[in-house]
This record gives C-alpha cells, structure tokens and sequence, in this order.
C-alpha cells in the first residue's frame, strides 16, 4: 500500500498514536511509531471505497481506555446501542433524559465519527408507563418522544432507526403495545413524526432475519415499496445480520439489490456472526469467510451505504447473556486482539496483507506465528504477528524468530519484547501474553523500514 497523502495521512496518524494508546493501557511502554507507519483502519479502508464502517457502543465501556482506543480509531461511525431507547430516554411519561445518549454522540463527534440512533420505535426496553398509556393518547404520546428524541439530536444524527422490528417470522405485524393501540398506521405516523424532527437525518426502518430473502423481508419490501408509492418518508432498511457461523443467506446480495432497486439504501446496522465457544482454528476461519461475504455483498451494491458490527470486542458483546454456550461473534477478542474475521473484513474493504505460517515447538506443545505485512508504503511498513498456542496444554512463554534478508530493520514493537541480531529478529512475550491456554492467541505489532523489496520471511514460533 503506498503512502497516504494530505489529510488523509494526518487521520492515519492520529489513528496509530490512539492505537498506542491503547497498547500503554495494557502496561507496555513503546516508542510511538511514525507518522509514515500506519496500517489503514476499517474506516480508513471503507471511506475509500464510498462506505463507512462502524460499531455500536454502551456507555458503561466508556470508562475503558483499552476499549475506547479502538473504538475511537479503528471506526469512522458509531451507533448508540442502548441509551437512546424508550427505558433510558424518556424514563417517565414527558420527561426526557438524554444524559447518557449525548456522552456517546460526544464521543463519535470528538472522534470525527458519525452517528446513527437507535431507535425511535421499538416494543423492548419500553418503560412500564408506556404500557398503561390509553389507547386514545399513545400516537400523540409516541408523535412527543419522536419530536423530543429526534428533535434534540437534529443534526447530530446522520440515520436514524426510527422503527425497529415491526415484523414477525411469518411475516405478520409483531402486536407491540403500539400495533395493537395504534394500528397498523403507527409505522407510518413515526416515519413522518421523524421527519419532521430532523429533516436532514436518512430515516431506517431496521430488522434481523431479513438478511435473505423470506416471508419477513417479504413484508418489509411491501411496506417499503407501499410507503414509496404513498409518499411516506423513508430514506433506508437496515438489515441487522445477527448471523450463525456458516449460515449467511445465499441472497444476501440479492435481497440488498432488491431493496435499493426500490429507492431506499441499505445499512448492515448490527452484525455479529456467533459460534459455540469456545473458538478454535476451523470456527475462526468459517467466521472470517462468513465476514467476508457480509462485507462483499454489501460492497457490490452502490446504495449498501455501510455495515456497523454490534460492537467490536468478543468481551462486550450481547451474544453470551441470551444465548448461553454461544458467543465470539465479533472481530476483536475479549483483549482487543483482531481476529481472522478484523483480516477477512479488512481485506474485503481493500486492505493488503500477507499471511505466513510455520509451527514448531518444544516441551510436546508447540505454537503458531502467522506475520501479516498489514501495510506498506514507500520506506516503511507494519507488521503484525498471531502467536497462536497449538498443543494440547497450556503455555507460559514464547519466542518469534525471523530473518530480514532484503535490508529491512523492526523499528517500534508493541505486545512483545524484540531484540535483533545482525537480520535476524527475536521477539518473545511481554510479561502479560505469554501466557496462552490451548488455541489461544495473542498478537504483536510492529512497524519498520525498508527500502526495496519486503517479502514476507518465515516466522519461526517456539514455545519458551
Ligand atoms: O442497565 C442495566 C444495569 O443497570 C443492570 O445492572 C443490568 C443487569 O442485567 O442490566 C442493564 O440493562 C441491560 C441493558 O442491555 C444495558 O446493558 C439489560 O438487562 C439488557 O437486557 C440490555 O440488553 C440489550 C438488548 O438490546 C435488549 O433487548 C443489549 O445490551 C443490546 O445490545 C440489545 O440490542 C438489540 C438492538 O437494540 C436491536 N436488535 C437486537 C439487538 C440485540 O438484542
């Protein structure tokens, strides 16, 4: 990849030194990489190509900063993934409560990210009051949380999910509080309720197990294509993809082509792809290949706008407390590490990187080390190193060797401790990741000059 220029290789840069960051909250001290010796971030990378790619949020890993280093970085959009709903916004009948929704929305705004809300209309995380509302009264009373939510975040806001998950499997309206007291009209009124609050803000209607084509995105495109020809304001779908390893639907591409042929743009709004943990080698591979898909589908269709991951660790995902056995949907570990499925995005978006893999070990275990160029540019590159423990028992250390033949030096390390001897470069663990249980993994990164040629080498793991 060569260098970026101009305003672009500034964001890079800040990019990588909150990328440090991150690396110093764990307790590693590293010299910061260059300005020259960024890799491009998935937002980076899906900005070039007309998209962005995000992820939701919650406010409680706001206090993280291993957690927010990423999350400040590596996205370019942000979705509020809780506080923005009936139970947190609007706690009691008239009185709104934005405390928490505008911490994350500074957040994304500090960050130069943007944001989509979520959500306006939806029959879960609903206050009791909501309930005991007559039926007289709840379209003025939803037509109120509309004007309050929207109005308050008017500009702020580039999507907004105003409904949310009107449909049942078959097909049917789900009977929420507000179908059955309102009527199948409610979906309609709040589409022009949001308009009128924020007229600038691309309005979704968003849904899971809509990815392919069914009897529930069925009846989505028949509303759509209805409030189309009525004049009703919609701007997008978002298809949430809460997907199963190895089950991406064969017309997901399809299914996205078919709703931007009908006027409206397409959104992946919440995309986990989950598994029963624990992970192991051939799971992270499905995944990656199921991640890659999802990313390709959504690139081959102009009006797929973005794709956003319902958040981006494994340590902070919904998945494991409602569907137990379950989980290690995302495309970070629970310490931040990207995994196969971060490579199969990143590749997709346009990112280059060159895998290796050579095994060793001693002691009857033995480990893995996959270097990955992950970019490169005139003078300079980054690398980066999955250490993965392949025995059967747990390991207390290891050690990555390799040879620079062509003049290249390792400049900056980070998650491990290099030393170099004439080409030859030895990084063992830092004193927090050598400990890996089997099929653990850990990575370290790092960037360096070189002047010409820069072939992948052969990385050598030993268990020590
Ligand atoms: O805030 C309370 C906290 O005070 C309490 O200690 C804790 C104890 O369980 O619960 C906290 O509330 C939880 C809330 O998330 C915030 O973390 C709720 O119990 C929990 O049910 C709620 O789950 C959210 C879920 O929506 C509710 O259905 C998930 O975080 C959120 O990721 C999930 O997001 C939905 C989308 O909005 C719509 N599409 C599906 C997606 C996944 O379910």
């Amino acid at each position: 990849m060569s260098a970026p220029a101009g305003r672009a290789r500034r964001v890079l840069a800040a990019a990588t030194a909150a990328a440090v960051t991150g690396t110093l909250a764990v307790g590693m001290a590293v010299a910061a990489p260059s300005s020259e010796a960024a890799a491009p971030t998935l937002g980076q990378l899906a900005a070039a190509k007309g998209r962005y790619f995000g992820s939701a949020t919650d406010n409680p890993t706001l206090n993280n900063s291993a957690y927010t280093a990423v999350l400040g970085s590596e996205f370019d959009q942000i979705t509020v993934g809780n506080t923005q709903k009936w139970m947190y916004s609007e706690p009691s009948r008239g009185r709104f409560d934005f405390t928490q929704a505008d911490q994350i929305v500074a957040f994304a705004q500090a960050h130069d990210q943007i944001v989509r809300g979520h959500t306006l209309v939806w029959h879960n995380q609903l206050p009791d009051w909501v309930n005991g509302v007559p039926a007289g009264e709840l379209l003025g009373v939803m037509r109120n949380h509309i004007a309050n939510v929207a109005g308050h975040y008017r500009g702020k806001v580039v999507h907004w999910d105003v409904v949310n998950e009107a449909f049942e499997e078959d097909g049917t309206r789900r009977q929420s509080v507000f179908q059955q007291k309102i009527g199948d009209s409610y979906i309609a009124e709040a589409f022009k309720a949001a308009r009128a609050a924020d007229p600038n803000a691309k309005l979704y209607y968003n849904d899971y197990n809509v990815e392919g084509i069914n009897a529930k995105s069925d009846a989505m495109y028949n509303m759509v294509k209805s409030f189309k020809q009525q004049g009703i304001p919609i701007d997008g779908v978002g298809l949430q993809a809460h997907l199963i390893l190895g089950q991406v639907p064969g017309t997901l591409q399809q299914n996205i082509k078919r709703f931007a042929d009908l006027g409206v743009d397409v959104a992946i709004t919440e995309l986990d792809i989950r598994m029963r943990t624990p992970r192991d080698a051939a799971k992270d591979a499905q995944q990656a290949a199921d991640y890659r898909t999802v990313t390709n589908a959504c690139l081959a269709v102009t009006r797929c706008v973005g794709i956003t991951v319902w958040d981006f660790s494994d340590g902070y995902s919904w998945i494991p407390s409602v569907f137990p056995g379950e989980g290690a949907a995302l495309i970070y570990d629970e310490n931040f590490n990207k995994k196969p499925s971060y490579w199969a995005v990143y590749e997709a978006l346009g990112g280059t990187t060159t895998t290796t893999t050579t095994t060793t070990g001693n002691n009857g275990t033995g480990c893995t080390a996959t270097y990955r160029v992950v970019g490169q540019w005139n003078g300079g590159y980054q690398g980066e190193v999955t250490v993965r423990n392949t025995g059967a028992v747990r390991i207390t250390g290891w050690t990555v060797k390799w040879t620079l033949a062509q003049g290249q030096t390792v400049g900056s390390l980070w998650n491990g401790v290099s030393t170099t001897s004439g080409q030859e470069v030895t990084v063992r663990n830092a004193n927090y990741n050598g400990n890996l249980a089997p099929n653990g993994t850990t990575t370290f990164g790092f960037t360096g000059s070189s002047t010409g040629a820069n072939p992948v080498p052969t990385a050598v793991c030993t268990t020590a």
